[in-house]
């Protein structure tokens, strides 16, 4: 999409890269990820009015430090470096970077020198969130120092007449308490770019953007029941009304209720059809037996690409797949870190495209989830659906370890409705970032009444995350846990034992298989 003024970061791989572009979109403002190793001419199209010079692990003296191939401090745009990228500021200018100097890690706490740009407005002290080793011992000829901490007497950095300026903190991380005050005043005063960045003046261009795309031609849109192809649909709908033709499969791992809820909503709140697909028999009889999780997540896979492919020939004029990938996903692929193991094989509708020479449109690629969330609130998709925790797209199937029945699944359905309802009754669900019940393959002796039971046990997963790369699990309330206990054993059939799982990712996963 072609945005007007956008602040471009460039990534030297830290952890917190994906923050600074949230931060600064928060102000208002629409900023960019891309690699450090850009070229110059690619980075002049994109025509910058800011560029911020991510963290990283490096440090600027080892043999492999990433550097731009060429002078990004000679464009004549305004230039922020944080922590690693005022390392290069330093480095690359005249100045000296100590690798033996104090290190400081976490919070700090900062004393500002001079409150004329980058720290207007701050408190003459602030809590800052520190995270490198190297430090600046000398400033580069031409700057000044406006901040400085116990620890490091040259904090923050500035040269006003070549535009560059530079934090040795994480000003993007939440622990810097006026962290988000740094960023506007770059990104507004220094750079001089308007916040009318939001969820309204995207859905405005995104409308134009898929009308000139889409012209004449039918797009077809797989709803999984999730936020992201939710809210995708209905932006579709909004561009190009009944053009777009929505296909929503009932695989038999979903929750209870979930596909009659999907299509009541399209149907109430947007006056939208979906065409149901009911895949229930060809997905349990090719999962009859399986128990490797690989080859389950496989079989799902392709029988969504098999029953869509049916579903959409159906819809001969369509030209296009809509898909609900999200800003994190292409990063990912463009990102800087080595490749990764394959922990799992994710399913989504991946060779459909190709196969049924299809466009992919995707409306979110430069959007991260929450954004898309706001996006689906102006659209008025109800709060209660915007706010859903992610669901995997091969649903029960992997929470439900060994083979999968329909018994089991209906067991684990009754359990996790249960579950998911004393989240809700406790206020808790929007605190947690992901909550669901498993049904393990592990029967165990219990006694009810005076009958002796046994049955299966039930685990109960609920985890807090930004991304799902990285989860803690979710310190449940044992007056809450008890109460989901009770009920679950006493209502669902074929449960008796209930276990909660307090495992973080890493090194476990989120999900069971
Ligand atoms: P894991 O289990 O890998 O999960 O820690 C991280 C997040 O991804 C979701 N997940 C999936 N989502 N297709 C999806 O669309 C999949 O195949 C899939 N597998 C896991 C999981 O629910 C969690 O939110």
């Amino acid at each position: 999409m072609t945005h007007a003024e956008r602040i471009i970061i460039l990534d030297f791989g830290s952890q917190y890269t994906q923050l600074i572009a949230r931060k600064v979109r928060e102000v208002g403002v629409y900023a960019e990820i891309h690699p450090y190793s850009i070229g110059q001419i690619e980075l002049a199209a994109l025509h910058p009015k800011g560029i911020i010079l991510s963290g990283g692990p490096s440090s600027v003296y080892s043999d492999d430090a990433p550097l731009p191939e060429f002078d990004v401090f000679d464009l004549g745009v305004p230039v922020l470096g944080i922590c690693y990228g005022l390392q290069l500021v330093a480095y690359q200018l005249g100045g000296v970077v100590d690798k033996a100097a104090r290190r400081e890690f976490g919070r700090a706490t900062l004393v500002v020198d001079d409150t004329s740009d980058l720290l207007h407005g701050l408190s003459p002290t602030s809590q800052v969130w520190m995270s490198h080793g190297d430090h600046i011992t000398k400033i580069p000829p031409g700057f000044e120092r406006i901040a400085h901490t116990e620890n490091a007497d040259i904090c923050a950095i500035r040269n006003v007449e070549r535009k560059i300026w530079g934090v040795q903190f994480h000003p993007e991380v939440h622990h810097s308490n006026e962290g988000k005050t740094i960023l506007r005043n770059f990104v507004t005063t220094i750079c001089g770019c308007e916040t009318t960045w939001n969820a309204t003046s995207f859905i405005d261009a995104a409308l134009a953007e898929i009308r000139s795309t889409v012209g004449d031609g039918a797009v077809i849109c797989a709803l999984s029941g999730g936020v992201d192809s939710t809210v995708a649909a209905v932006l579709l709908h909004k561009a190009i009304g009944d053009k777009v033709h929505c296909i929503h499969i009932d695989s038999g791992l979903m929750r209870k209720g979930e596909s009659d809820n999907i299509i009541e909503m399209f149907k109430t709140h947007f006056s939208m059809t979906v065409d149901l697909v009911d895949g229930k028999d060809m997905f349990l009889s090719r999962l009859d037996g399986v128990e490797d999780p690989e080859r389950k997540r496989k079989i799902i896979g392709g029988a969504f690409i098999d029953l869509f492919e049916i579903e959409a020939s159906n819809f001969s004029d369509a030209k296009f797949l809509a898909q609900g990938t999200l800003y994190p996903d292409v990063i990912e692929s463009v990102s800087i870190k080595g490749p990764s193991a394959t922990i799992k094989t994710h399913h989504n509708v991946g060779g459909l495209p190709d196969k049924m020479n299809l466009q992919l449109i995707e409306p979110f690629r430069e959007l991260f989830k929450d954004e898309v969330r706001a996006v689906g609130r102006e659209l008025g998709i109800p709060d209660w659906f915007v706010e859903r925790h992610p669901f995997p797209g091969p649903g029960l199937a992997i929470r439900i370890p060994g083979a999968i029945t329909p018994e089991k699944l209906e067991i684990l359905r009754e359990a996790d409705e249960i579950y998911l309802e004393e989240i809700r009754n406790a206020g808790l669900y929007n605190e947690i970032w992901q909550a669901f019940a498993v049904l393990l393959p592990v029967r165990t002796v219990g006694v009810m009444g005076d009958e002796r039971t046994y049955e299966n046990v039930c685990g109960l997963r609920a985890v807090t995350s930004t991304d799902g790369m990285t989860a803690d699990w979710y310190h449940m309330p044992y007056d809450v846990l008890a109460r989901m206990s009770n009920r679950i054993i006493n209502e669902v059939r074929g449960i008796n034992r209930v276990v909660y799982d307090i495992s973080s990712k890493p090194p476990a996963t989120i999900e069971w298989e």
